[in-house]
């Protein structure tokens, strides 16, 4: 038989509607998460897959290197890394925007205003489109700490809900980009299992809204 087909999934909230999907395509997986949720391997023989779970950022790394065949990867993500990756669908799921916040009736420092972001790459292509010269900082997580404390004057961050904003006093400036999960492949893997991989291509678009 050949190697198992590897798919790289977001841990953490992507996961759940990526594996949804997944089990709609009629993919044979536990359905019991369960007995899944602290295993960063699933093996499923009956299908010659396994699942392995990352961080969302480091999907497109494990697809670039080879050691997942394909992947489920936020838009964010690969517009910030440009991995080599190939992009093969839009799984219109996990929708949010990338957008810019900050605390309500401000004005960009005219000085080397900084903005605050888990997103440096998105962020300053957007400002420099723009024509404004801003100071970037680079955060992990809680990105909407920075204004709040004097960091920066504007965050450049993931709102879905909105509710991380209001709930931190924060409103949303401008909409950069809208984002969805996308399944993106290793160039070498859709070339030597491409059988494989375009058939999972066609079942998971028969299940996309
Ligand atoms: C993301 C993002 C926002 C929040 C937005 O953070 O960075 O903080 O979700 O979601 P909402 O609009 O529905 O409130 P995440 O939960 O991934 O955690 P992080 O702060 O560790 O990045």
């Amino acid at each position: 038989m050949s190697s198992p087909l590897t798919i790289a999934m977001p841990k953490g909230r992507i996961f759940d509607e990526a594996y949804e999907l997944l089990l709609k395509a009629g993919f044979n997986l536990p359905t019991k998460m369960d007995d899944v949720s602290r295993k960063l391997m699933l093996e499923m023989p009956e299908e010659n897959m396994r699942i392995i779970l990352s961080k969302p950022m480091d999907v497109p790394t494990y697809v670039e290197y080879g050691v997942a065949d394909i992947g489920i990867a936020g838009k964010d993500t690969l517009l910030e890394q440009h991995r080599k990756v190939h992009e093969l669908l839009d799984l219109k799921i996990s929708k949010c925007r990338i957008a810019s916040a900050g605390l309500p009736n401000t004005e960009l420092n005219e000085i080397a205003p900084r903005i605050a972001t888990k997103y440096p790459n998105v962020a300053s292509a957007y400002y420099r489109e723009k024509g404004e010269q801003v100071e970037i900082i680079g955060l992990n997580g809680s990105i909407e700490l920075a204004p709040m404390i004097g960091l920066a004057d504007r965050i450049v961050d993931i709102v879905s809900t909105g509710q991380t904003l209001k709930e931190n006093g924060l409103v949303e400036y401008e909409q950069i980009t809208e984002v969805s999960s996308r399944l993106i492949a290793n160039p070498a893997s859709y070339r030597m299992k491409n059988e494989r991989i375009v058939d999972l291509v066609k079942r998971l678009k028969n299940c996309v809204n």
